[in-house]
């Protein structure tokens, strides 16, 4: 059988290093990155029709879609259009992701518990009802942001600028409107389900740092780092299934691919932050090293539609993921620095997932912002962070940054 992936970054990294248990399986990625080739070919392909066109010549029977841009631009709904199954779910559910607003005013419909929030297209009304909150507030572009398009302001001021710089299109179209929430000051976690349209199965949950310092400081990133398992307890479990996840999958008939939830708990209470149409990064990661299920199998009963007889099943270890970035990340950062010591990760304490490397000249090089996923497992959360931490010190490269926390 022929699988094709599409992404570059770390979650892709993982979900081929999964698929590559299966010996029988041909991995193509697109576009890929510098750590790829170890498990699948690259391809390099233009556009949707280009896609399409790829799939049909070498039988490609199924694409699985890592990020959230093409979900949004309607890749599922194409290359179904063509008999191509891809894992990622329709057009029609994109907004569940792709629009903020749209997603909060679905859960508020559903009675899912969410932080109190309002969703604005003017500058006016947005700063009139900040007015009406205490500090901090929550400021999120509607739209599609790399995983940066959240703000918190601690003070009127902070969030008038902030308002301003999102009207006048900090995140592009992404930014014209605004949704305002309330500030929930809690622990955030991310619970991960799969749908086959119209059964679902719970993935496990993953922490996630999303802030670029240590002690939550700095601006958002796209991930620095995650673990799991998380200790969630049997109450708060049911809780969530119950009133969050159950009551999503019910009113998404015909969602067909993975949804992650953005949760936040305060005493003892989940509410949903946001819906994520995809697996996340730097969470996938490490949850692909829990599942003792075959990935592929479970790929396979959801295009079959038999996900409810599927048996979901984790191993007994932890593990941390320590994202080493380029320093200047999230903003201005230089690339093409040569990457020393990855042989000298001994396979048995720690896995490396590639995200932005190349490979250049037989060499890996650094190509974007998070450039490697380091993996520590173990059996403790402290026996993973170690063996993370010390091969995030070991392996090289100029200009390396990564925060010292992740797990504490
Ligand atoms: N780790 C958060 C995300 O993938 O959006």
């Amino acid at each position: 059988m022929k699988v094709l992936v599409i992404g570059s970054g770390g979650r892709e990294n993982a979900i081929l290093y999964k698929l590559s248990e299966n010996k029988n399986l041909q991995l193509y990625i697109f576009p890929g990155n510098g750590g790829s080739i170890e498990y699948a070919k690259r391809v390099n392909l233009e556009n949707f029709e280009d896609i399409k066109e790829f799939c049909i010549e070498n039988e490609i029977k199924m694409v699985i879609v890592g990020p959230e841009e093409p979900i949004a631009n309607g890749i599922s709904d194409y290359l179904e259009s063509y008999g191509i199954f891809t894992i990622a779910p329709n057009l029609k559910f994109a907004f569940l992701e792709a629009s903020k607003g749209k997603s909060k005013e679905f859960m508020k419909e559903n009675n899912i518990p969410i932080p109190y929030f309002g969703y604005f297209d003017n500058f006016s009304s947005a700063f009139d009802f900040i007015k009406s909150l205490k500090p901090p507030y929550v400021i999120k572009a509607d739209g599609l942001a790399g995983g940066k398009g959240v703000s918190i302001a601690y003070s009127l001021d902070e969030a008038r600028i902030i308002l301003i710089e999102y009207f006048e299109g900090k995140f592009k179209d992404a930014s014209k409107k605004v949704v305002i929430e309330e500030y929930i000051d809690g622990f955030e976690v991310s619970a991960f389900i799969v749908m086959d349209g119209k059964d679902y199965k719970f993935l496990g949950y993953a922490k996630d740092y999303k802030r670029l310092l240590d002690g939550d400081n700095g601006p958002n990133t796209g991930g620095m780092g995650s673990y799991t398992p998380v200790s969630i307890d049997e109450n708060l479990h049911r809780k969530i299934i119950k009133n969050i996840i159950e009551k999503t999958v019910e009113k998404i008939e015909g969602y067909k691919g993975f949804l992650f939830f953005g949760l936040i708990i305060k005493n003892n209470e989940p509410f949903v932050l946001e819906y994520n149409i995809r697996l996340g990064d730097p969470e996938t990661q490490v949850l692909v090293l829990s599942w003792s299920f075959n990935f592929l199998e479970l790929l396979t009963s959801i295009k079959e539609r038999k996900l409810k007889d599927f048996i979901v099943s984790f191993n007994e270890l932890y593990f941390l993921n320590v994202v080493l970035t380029s320093k200047g990340y999230p903003f201005e950062y230089k690339t093409g620095y040569k990457i020393e010591n990855i042989e000298k990760v001994d396979k048995s304490e720690a896995i490396v997932f590639h995200a932005g490397t190349e490979i250049v000249d037989n060499k890996v090089i650094t190509n974007g912002g998070r450039v490697l996923n380091i993996v520590g497992f173990g059996d403790s959360l402290n026996v993973a962070r170690e063996r993370a931490y010390k091969y995030a010190s070991i392996v090289n490269f100029e200009n390396k940054f990564y925060r010292k926390d992740i797990g504490l």
